[in-house]
Protein backbone atom coordinates (compact mmCIF):
# COMPACT_ATOMS: atom_id res chain seq x y z
CA UNK A 1 0.00 0.00 0.00
CA UNK A 2 1.38 3.34 -1.09
CA UNK A 3 2.72 5.78 2.03
CA UNK A 4 1.48 9.17 2.24
CA UNK A 5 2.31 12.19 4.79
CA UNK A 6 -0.94 12.54 6.63
CA UNK A 7 -0.46 16.56 6.73
CA UNK A 8 -0.93 16.18 3.16
CA UNK A 9 -4.19 14.21 3.30
CA UNK A 10 -5.43 17.02 5.72
CA UNK A 11 -4.44 20.07 3.46
CA UNK A 12 -5.99 18.49 0.51
CA UNK A 13 -9.61 18.09 2.40
CA UNK A 14 -9.21 21.61 4.24
CA UNK A 15 -8.66 23.15 1.11
CA UNK A 16 -12.18 21.34 -0.06
CA UNK A 17 -10.57 18.65 -2.24
CA UNK A 18 -11.46 15.10 -3.14
CA UNK A 19 -9.11 12.23 -1.23
CA UNK A 20 -7.33 10.20 -3.93
CA UNK A 21 -8.70 6.17 -3.05
CA UNK A 22 -4.80 5.53 -2.44
CA UNK A 23 -4.67 8.21 -0.32
CA UNK A 24 -8.24 7.24 1.55
CA UNK A 25 -6.78 3.38 2.09
CA UNK A 26 -3.69 4.47 3.49
CA UNK A 27 -5.39 7.00 5.97
CA UNK A 28 -7.85 4.14 7.22
CA UNK A 29 -5.26 1.47 7.42
CA UNK A 30 -2.64 3.37 8.94
CA UNK A 31 -4.74 4.41 11.92
CA UNK A 32 -6.54 1.18 12.05
CA UNK A 33 -2.46 0.24 13.24
CA UNK A 34 -2.48 2.96 15.29
CA UNK A 35 0.38 4.65 12.58
CA UNK A 36 -1.94 7.99 12.52
CA UNK A 37 -2.01 10.46 15.42
CA UNK A 38 -5.04 10.91 17.23
CA UNK A 39 -4.29 14.80 16.56
CA UNK A 40 -4.05 14.01 13.23
CA UNK A 41 -7.13 11.77 12.55
CA UNK A 42 -9.60 14.32 14.60
CA UNK A 43 -8.45 17.51 12.33
CA UNK A 44 -9.04 15.25 9.64
CA UNK A 45 -12.34 14.54 10.79
CA UNK A 46 -13.58 17.70 11.42
CA UNK A 47 -12.07 18.58 7.75
CA UNK A 48 -14.66 16.45 6.40
CA UNK A 49 -17.32 17.65 8.54
CA UNK A 50 -17.31 21.30 6.90
CA UNK A 51 -15.98 20.12 3.36
CA UNK A 52 -18.03 16.80 3.16
CA UNK A 53 -16.95 13.87 0.40
CA UNK A 54 -18.07 12.62 -2.91
CA UNK A 55 -20.52 10.25 -3.55
CA UNK A 56 -17.78 8.32 -4.71
CA UNK A 57 -15.41 9.38 -1.69
CA UNK A 58 -17.62 7.97 0.50
CA UNK A 59 -17.94 4.50 -1.26
CA UNK A 60 -13.98 4.32 -1.04
CA UNK A 61 -14.12 5.12 2.65
CA UNK A 62 -16.76 2.71 3.19
CA UNK A 63 -14.52 0.13 1.25
CA UNK A 64 -11.49 0.90 3.14
CA UNK A 65 -13.78 0.57 6.62
CA UNK A 66 -14.90 -2.84 5.50
CA UNK A 67 -11.33 -4.12 4.93
CA UNK A 68 -10.04 -2.86 7.89
CA UNK A 69 -11.73 -6.22 9.54
CA UNK A 70 -13.47 -9.60 7.63
CA UNK A 71 -16.42 -9.73 5.96
CA UNK A 72 -18.57 -12.29 6.83
CA UNK A 73 -20.00 -15.19 4.54
CA UNK A 74 -23.14 -15.80 5.55
CA UNK A 75 -24.88 -18.94 4.00
CA UNK A 76 -27.52 -20.52 4.99
CA UNK A 77 -30.78 -22.68 3.25
CA UNK A 78 -32.86 -19.47 4.05
CA UNK A 79 -32.10 -15.98 2.95
CA UNK A 80 -30.62 -13.32 5.48
CA UNK A 81 -31.93 -10.02 5.91
CA UNK A 82 -31.13 -7.21 8.98
CA UNK A 83 -32.13 -3.86 10.30
CA UNK A 84 -30.55 -1.25 11.59
CA UNK A 85 -31.88 2.08 12.96
CA UNK A 86 -29.87 5.32 13.50
CA UNK A 87 -31.16 5.54 16.62
CA UNK A 88 -34.28 7.05 18.88
CA UNK A 89 -35.75 7.28 21.93
CA UNK A 90 -37.96 4.52 22.85
CA UNK A 91 -37.05 2.59 19.81
CA UNK A 92 -37.25 -1.08 21.09
CA UNK A 93 -38.35 -2.11 17.45
CA UNK A 94 -35.83 -4.69 17.29
CA UNK A 95 -36.97 -6.61 19.93
CA UNK A 96 -39.94 -8.28 18.21
CA UNK A 97 -38.99 -7.53 14.67
CA UNK A 98 -36.22 -9.49 14.82
CA UNK A 99 -38.49 -12.64 16.20
CA UNK A 100 -41.25 -12.01 14.18
CA UNK A 101 -38.93 -12.25 10.76
CA UNK A 102 -37.35 -15.04 11.53
CA UNK A 103 -40.71 -16.39 12.49
CA UNK A 104 -41.76 -15.65 8.74
CA UNK A 105 -38.86 -17.53 7.58
CA UNK A 106 -35.86 -15.52 6.97
CA UNK A 107 -32.66 -15.72 8.93
CA UNK A 108 -32.20 -12.23 11.29
CA UNK A 109 -28.50 -11.37 12.12
CA UNK A 110 -28.35 -8.59 13.97
CA UNK A 111 -24.91 -7.72 15.31
CA UNK A 112 -25.35 -4.60 17.54
CA UNK A 113 -23.93 -2.03 19.98
CA UNK A 114 -24.25 -0.23 22.99
CA UNK A 115 -26.51 3.07 23.62
CA UNK A 116 -24.30 6.43 24.04
CA UNK A 117 -26.06 8.96 24.92
CA UNK A 118 -30.15 9.82 25.04
CA UNK A 119 -30.84 7.38 22.54
CA UNK A 120 -30.43 3.32 24.28
CA UNK A 121 -28.80 0.17 22.74
CA UNK A 122 -30.51 -3.10 21.80
CA UNK A 123 -27.87 -5.38 24.23
CA UNK A 124 -28.68 -3.10 27.15
CA UNK A 125 -32.22 -3.02 26.98
CA UNK A 126 -31.76 -7.36 26.15
CA UNK A 127 -29.25 -6.87 29.47
CA UNK A 128 -32.07 -6.50 31.68
CA UNK A 129 -33.52 -9.64 30.89
CA UNK A 130 -31.92 -11.91 33.93
CA UNK A 131 -29.14 -14.82 32.62
CA UNK A 132 -29.09 -13.12 29.21
CA UNK A 133 -25.97 -12.79 27.39
CA UNK A 134 -24.65 -10.52 24.66
CA UNK A 135 -21.02 -12.05 23.70
CA UNK A 136 -21.10 -15.04 21.36
CA UNK A 137 -18.57 -17.03 20.07
CA UNK A 138 -18.41 -17.26 16.17
CA UNK A 139 -19.72 -20.39 16.50
CA UNK A 140 -22.54 -20.29 18.71
CA UNK A 141 -23.41 -17.61 16.45
CA UNK A 142 -23.89 -19.16 13.35
CA UNK A 143 -25.24 -22.53 15.27
CA UNK A 144 -28.10 -20.08 16.51
CA UNK A 145 -28.66 -18.53 13.55
CA UNK A 146 -29.12 -22.16 11.92
CA UNK A 147 -31.36 -23.45 14.91
CA UNK A 148 -33.60 -20.33 15.79
CA UNK A 149 -33.18 -17.89 12.89
CA UNK A 150 -32.70 -14.91 14.86
CA UNK A 151 -29.47 -13.86 16.84
CA UNK A 152 -29.37 -9.75 18.60
CA UNK A 153 -25.62 -10.22 19.94
CA UNK A 154 -22.24 -7.96 20.22
CA UNK A 155 -20.52 -7.43 16.99
CA UNK A 156 -16.84 -9.03 17.57
CA UNK A 157 -13.90 -7.32 17.08
CA UNK A 158 -13.43 -8.15 14.01
CA UNK A 159 -16.14 -6.41 11.96
CA UNK A 160 -14.94 -2.95 10.79
CA UNK A 161 -12.54 -2.18 13.52
CA UNK A 162 -11.70 1.23 11.93
CA UNK A 163 -15.09 2.31 12.77
CA UNK A 164 -14.72 1.40 16.50
CA UNK A 165 -11.82 3.77 17.17
CA UNK A 166 -13.14 6.37 14.33
CA UNK A 167 -16.75 6.12 16.42
CA UNK A 168 -15.02 7.11 19.37
CA UNK A 169 -12.97 9.88 18.14
CA UNK A 170 -15.98 11.29 16.59
CA UNK A 171 -17.53 11.25 20.17
CA UNK A 172 -15.05 13.37 21.66
CA UNK A 173 -14.27 15.78 18.41
CA UNK A 174 -18.09 17.03 17.88
CA UNK A 175 -17.86 15.37 14.50
CA UNK A 176 -20.73 12.92 14.81
CA UNK A 177 -23.21 14.52 12.83
CA UNK A 178 -21.91 14.37 9.99
CA UNK A 179 -23.92 12.23 6.69
CA UNK A 180 -20.45 10.82 4.83
CA UNK A 181 -19.08 9.74 7.97
CA UNK A 182 -22.50 8.56 9.83
CA UNK A 183 -22.96 6.62 6.36
CA UNK A 184 -19.96 5.15 6.43
CA UNK A 185 -19.86 4.03 10.01
CA UNK A 186 -23.27 2.05 9.75
CA UNK A 187 -22.61 0.71 5.84
CA UNK A 188 -19.05 -0.18 6.98
CA UNK A 189 -20.92 -2.85 9.99
CA UNK A 190 -23.78 -3.77 8.37
CA UNK A 191 -22.38 -5.24 5.04
CA UNK A 192 -19.63 -6.38 6.82
CA UNK A 193 -21.75 -8.35 8.64
CA UNK A 194 -22.52 -10.53 5.58
CA UNK A 195 -26.72 -10.61 5.37
CA UNK A 196 -28.31 -10.53 1.77
CA UNK A 197 -30.80 -7.84 2.10
CA UNK A 198 -30.65 -4.36 4.78
CA UNK A 199 -33.76 -2.62 6.00
CA UNK A 200 -32.40 0.97 7.39
CA UNK A 201 -35.17 2.93 9.72
CA UNK A 202 -33.44 6.54 9.23
CA UNK A 203 -35.02 9.08 11.95
CA UNK A 204 -35.59 12.47 11.77
CA UNK A 205 -36.71 15.21 13.83
CA UNK A 206 -35.99 16.50 17.97
CA UNK A 207 -34.87 12.86 18.92
CA UNK A 208 -32.95 11.71 16.16
CA UNK A 209 -29.02 12.05 15.05
CA UNK A 210 -30.85 14.50 12.12
CA UNK A 211 -33.49 17.24 13.07
CA UNK A 212 -34.04 17.81 9.45
CA UNK A 213 -36.35 15.67 6.96
CA UNK A 214 -33.66 16.68 3.80
CA UNK A 215 -30.91 15.65 6.12
CA UNK A 216 -31.98 12.52 6.78
CA UNK A 217 -33.49 11.76 3.20
CA UNK A 218 -29.76 12.32 2.02
CA UNK A 219 -28.46 9.83 4.58
CA UNK A 220 -30.67 7.63 3.71
CA UNK A 221 -30.29 7.27 0.07
CA UNK A 222 -26.24 7.26 0.62
CA UNK A 223 -26.75 4.25 2.55
CA UNK A 224 -29.18 2.75 0.30
CA UNK A 225 -26.52 3.39 -2.84
CA UNK A 226 -23.54 2.39 -0.62
CA UNK A 227 -25.38 -1.22 0.05
CA UNK A 228 -26.53 -1.34 -2.98
CA UNK A 229 -23.04 -1.00 -4.83
CA UNK A 230 -21.31 -3.63 -2.27
CA UNK A 231 -24.42 -6.33 -3.32
CA UNK A 232 -26.57 -5.70 -0.33
CA UNK A 233 -30.34 -5.50 -1.20
CA UNK A 234 -30.58 -2.17 0.73
CA UNK A 235 -33.65 0.26 1.51
CA UNK A 236 -34.13 3.18 4.14
CA UNK A 237 -37.82 3.63 5.68
CA UNK A 238 -37.79 7.63 6.95
CA UNK A 239 -39.35 7.60 10.28
CA UNK A 240 -40.43 10.84 12.46
CA UNK A 241 -38.62 10.59 16.04
CA UNK A 242 -40.36 14.14 16.92
CA UNK A 243 -42.36 12.05 19.54
CA UNK A 244 -40.47 9.15 21.39
CA UNK A 245 -41.92 5.87 20.36
CA UNK A 246 -44.29 3.56 22.11
CA UNK A 247 -44.65 4.94 26.05
CA UNK A 248 -41.66 3.71 27.69
CA UNK A 249 -37.42 4.76 26.95
CA UNK A 250 -35.93 2.37 29.60
CA UNK A 251 -33.94 -0.46 29.29
CA UNK A 252 -36.30 -2.81 31.15
CA UNK A 253 -39.36 -0.55 30.25
CA UNK A 254 -38.84 -1.17 26.86
CA UNK A 255 -37.99 -5.12 27.01
CA UNK A 256 -41.50 -5.07 29.00
CA UNK A 257 -43.41 -3.20 26.06
CA UNK A 258 -42.03 -4.94 23.88
CA UNK A 259 -43.24 -8.54 25.03
CA UNK A 260 -46.69 -6.76 24.85
CA UNK A 261 -46.59 -6.34 21.49
CA UNK A 262 -45.59 -9.28 20.84
CA UNK A 263 -48.23 -10.79 22.97
CA UNK A 264 -51.20 -8.71 20.50
CA UNK A 265 -51.02 -5.37 22.57
CA UNK A 266 -48.58 -3.06 23.09
CA UNK A 267 -48.48 1.05 21.33
CA UNK A 268 -50.16 1.57 18.11
CA UNK A 269 -46.81 2.92 16.87
CA UNK A 270 -44.47 0.48 18.03
CA UNK A 271 -46.87 -2.39 16.18
CA UNK A 272 -46.83 -0.34 13.28
CA UNK A 273 -43.47 0.38 12.79
CA UNK A 274 -42.48 -3.03 13.65
CA UNK A 275 -45.02 -4.25 10.53
CA UNK A 276 -43.62 -1.43 8.10
CA UNK A 277 -39.85 -2.79 8.64
CA UNK A 278 -41.09 -6.39 8.62
CA UNK A 279 -42.52 -6.18 5.39
CA UNK A 280 -39.66 -4.34 4.26
CA UNK A 281 -37.37 -6.86 5.11
CA UNK A 282 -39.34 -9.94 4.37
CA UNK A 283 -40.34 -8.16 0.64
CA UNK A 284 -36.18 -7.56 -0.03
CA UNK A 285 -35.77 -11.53 0.29
CA UNK A 286 -38.64 -12.47 -1.43
CA UNK A 287 -41.01 -13.97 1.01
CA UNK A 288 -44.66 -12.82 0.98
CA UNK A 289 -46.09 -13.91 4.34
CA UNK A 290 -48.00 -11.39 6.18
CA UNK A 291 -45.76 -10.16 9.25
CA UNK A 292 -49.37 -8.90 10.51
CA UNK A 293 -50.88 -13.12 10.71
CA UNK A 294 -47.88 -14.16 12.01
CA UNK A 295 -47.69 -11.76 15.02
CA UNK A 296 -51.20 -12.59 15.60
CA UNK A 297 -50.67 -16.68 15.79
CA UNK A 298 -48.11 -16.25 18.92
CA UNK A 299 -44.98 -17.57 16.42
CA UNK A 300 -43.27 -14.62 16.76
CA UNK A 301 -43.44 -14.44 20.86
CA UNK A 302 -42.54 -18.56 20.59
CA UNK A 303 -39.75 -17.01 18.50
CA UNK A 304 -38.91 -14.84 21.25
CA UNK A 305 -38.48 -17.23 23.76
CA UNK A 306 -36.13 -19.59 22.08
CA UNK A 307 -34.48 -16.23 21.27
CA UNK A 308 -33.70 -15.36 24.79
CA UNK A 309 -33.31 -19.23 26.01
CA UNK A 310 -30.58 -19.96 23.49
CA UNK A 311 -28.85 -16.66 25.00
CA UNK A 312 -28.73 -17.67 28.40
CA UNK A 313 -31.77 -15.50 29.06
CA UNK A 314 -34.76 -16.82 30.95
CA UNK A 315 -37.83 -15.28 28.71
CA UNK A 316 -40.52 -15.84 31.91
CA UNK A 317 -38.07 -14.29 34.23
CA UNK A 318 -39.82 -11.12 36.26
CA UNK A 319 -38.08 -8.00 35.09
CA UNK A 320 -36.23 -5.60 37.47
CA UNK A 321 -38.26 -2.86 38.53
CA UNK A 322 -36.92 0.64 39.76
CA UNK A 323 -37.40 1.57 43.67
CA UNK A 324 -38.55 4.81 43.53
CA UNK A 325 -40.58 6.50 40.83
CA UNK A 326 -41.99 10.28 40.35
CA UNK A 327 -44.59 11.08 38.49
CA UNK A 328 -45.29 14.49 36.75
CA UNK A 329 -48.60 15.46 36.89
CA UNK A 330 -50.80 17.66 34.02
CA UNK A 331 -51.26 21.18 35.07
CA UNK A 332 -54.08 21.83 33.58
CA UNK A 333 -56.98 20.25 31.01
CA UNK A 334 -56.14 19.57 27.59
CA UNK A 335 -55.08 18.22 24.24
CA UNK A 336 -51.49 16.37 24.01
CA UNK A 337 -49.96 18.36 21.44
CA UNK A 338 -46.27 17.15 21.61
CA UNK A 339 -43.88 15.14 24.10
CA UNK A 340 -40.12 16.53 23.24
CA UNK A 341 -38.47 13.28 22.05
CA UNK A 342 -34.71 14.79 22.77
CA UNK A 343 -36.10 16.02 26.55
CA UNK A 344 -37.81 12.26 27.31
CA UNK A 345 -34.29 10.84 26.18
CA UNK A 346 -32.29 13.08 28.03
CA UNK A 347 -34.07 12.25 31.10
CA UNK A 348 -34.37 8.52 30.38
CA UNK A 349 -30.60 8.77 30.64
CA UNK A 350 -30.03 11.09 33.52
CA UNK A 351 -31.98 8.63 35.42
CA UNK A 352 -29.83 6.00 34.59
CA UNK A 353 -30.73 4.64 31.64
CA UNK A 354 -27.94 5.37 29.25
CA UNK A 355 -24.01 6.20 29.04
CA UNK A 356 -22.02 8.70 28.94
CA UNK A 357 -19.07 7.08 28.37
CA UNK A 358 -18.51 3.70 26.60
CA UNK A 359 -17.16 1.96 29.78
CA UNK A 360 -19.91 3.07 31.93
CA UNK A 361 -22.69 1.18 33.76
CA UNK A 362 -26.38 1.37 32.60
CA UNK A 363 -28.92 1.05 34.83
CA UNK A 364 -31.45 -2.01 33.76
CA UNK A 365 -34.76 -0.14 36.04
CA UNK A 366 -34.23 3.51 35.32
CA UNK A 367 -36.39 5.31 32.64
CA UNK A 368 -39.32 6.82 31.35
CA UNK A 369 -43.01 5.71 30.92
CA UNK A 370 -45.37 8.36 29.66
CA UNK A 371 -49.37 7.99 29.61
CA UNK A 372 -50.84 9.36 26.96
CA UNK A 373 -50.13 9.90 23.48
CA UNK A 374 -49.80 12.91 21.10
CA UNK A 375 -53.82 13.81 20.80
CA UNK A 376 -55.00 12.45 23.62
CA UNK A 377 -57.31 14.22 25.57
CA UNK A 378 -55.79 14.64 29.59
CA UNK A 379 -57.40 16.14 33.22
CA UNK A 380 -55.72 18.28 35.49
CA UNK A 381 -53.65 16.74 37.87
CA UNK A 382 -53.80 13.27 35.97
CA UNK A 383 -50.04 11.78 35.88
CA UNK A 384 -48.04 12.77 32.58
CA UNK A 385 -45.22 11.04 32.65
CA UNK A 386 -43.43 8.52 35.40
CA UNK A 387 -39.85 8.64 36.28
CA UNK A 388 -38.24 5.03 37.28
CA UNK A 389 -35.03 5.07 39.11
CA UNK A 390 -32.95 3.47 41.77
CA UNK A 391 -31.76 6.06 42.61
CA UNK A 392 -34.01 9.22 44.00
CA UNK A 393 -31.20 11.98 43.64
CA UNK A 394 -31.68 11.60 39.86
CA UNK A 395 -34.87 12.96 40.17
CA UNK A 396 -34.09 16.75 39.85
CA UNK A 397 -31.79 16.63 36.77
CA UNK A 398 -34.44 14.99 34.76
CA UNK A 399 -36.97 17.19 36.16
CA UNK A 400 -35.05 20.30 34.41
CA UNK A 401 -34.27 17.92 31.46
CA UNK A 402 -38.28 17.68 30.74
CA UNK A 403 -38.81 20.86 31.59
CA UNK A 404 -40.97 22.65 28.68
CA UNK A 405 -41.46 18.84 27.05
CA UNK A 406 -44.96 18.33 26.97
CA UNK A 407 -46.75 20.60 24.89
CA UNK A 408 -50.97 20.72 26.41
CA UNK A 409 -53.21 22.73 23.52
CA UNK A 410 -57.01 24.10 24.70
CA UNK A 411 -59.20 20.85 25.62
CA UNK A 412 -61.33 19.96 22.11
CA UNK A 413 -58.29 20.75 19.83
CA UNK A 414 -57.59 18.66 16.91
CA UNK A 415 -54.50 17.74 17.18
CA UNK A 416 -53.37 16.19 13.82
CA UNK A 417 -50.56 13.49 14.08
CA UNK A 418 -47.75 13.67 11.84
CA UNK A 419 -47.39 10.36 10.11
CA UNK A 420 -44.71 8.12 11.16
CA UNK A 421 -43.70 6.61 8.24
CA UNK A 422 -42.68 8.93 5.83
CA UNK A 423 -41.26 7.74 3.05
CA UNK A 424 -39.58 4.39 1.85
CA UNK A 425 -36.29 4.91 -0.69
CA UNK A 426 -35.30 1.69 -2.80
CA UNK A 427 -32.66 1.54 -5.56
N1 LIG B 1 -24.62 4.73 14.42
C1 LIG B 1 -23.41 4.28 13.99
O1 LIG B 1 -23.14 3.09 14.02
N2 LIG B 1 -22.55 5.19 13.52
C2 LIG B 1 -22.80 6.49 13.47
O2 LIG B 1 -21.97 7.23 13.03
C3 LIG B 1 -24.05 6.95 13.93
C4 LIG B 1 -24.95 6.02 14.40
Amino acid sequence: MAEHDMVDVIRAKRDGGRLSDSQIDWVIDAYTREQVAEEQMSALLMAIFIRGMADDEIARWTDAMIRSGERMRLEFDRPTTDKHSTGGVGDKVTLPLAPLVAACGAIVPQLSGRGLGHTGGTLDKLESIPGWKASLTAAEYRQQLEDVGAVVCAAGDTLAPADKKLYALRDVTGTVDCIPLIASSIMSKKIAEGADALTLDVKFGSGAFMREYADAEQLARTMVALGTAHGVRTASVLTSMENPLGRSAGNALEVAESVEVLAGGGPADVVELTLVLAREMLASVGISRDPAEVLASGKAMDKWSEMIAAQGGDPSAALPVARERHDVLAERDGVLAGLDALSVGVAAWRLGAGRARKEDPVSAVAGVTWHAGVGDAVRRGQPLLTLHTDDPARFERALEALDGAVRLADPGTDVTQQPLVRDIIRP
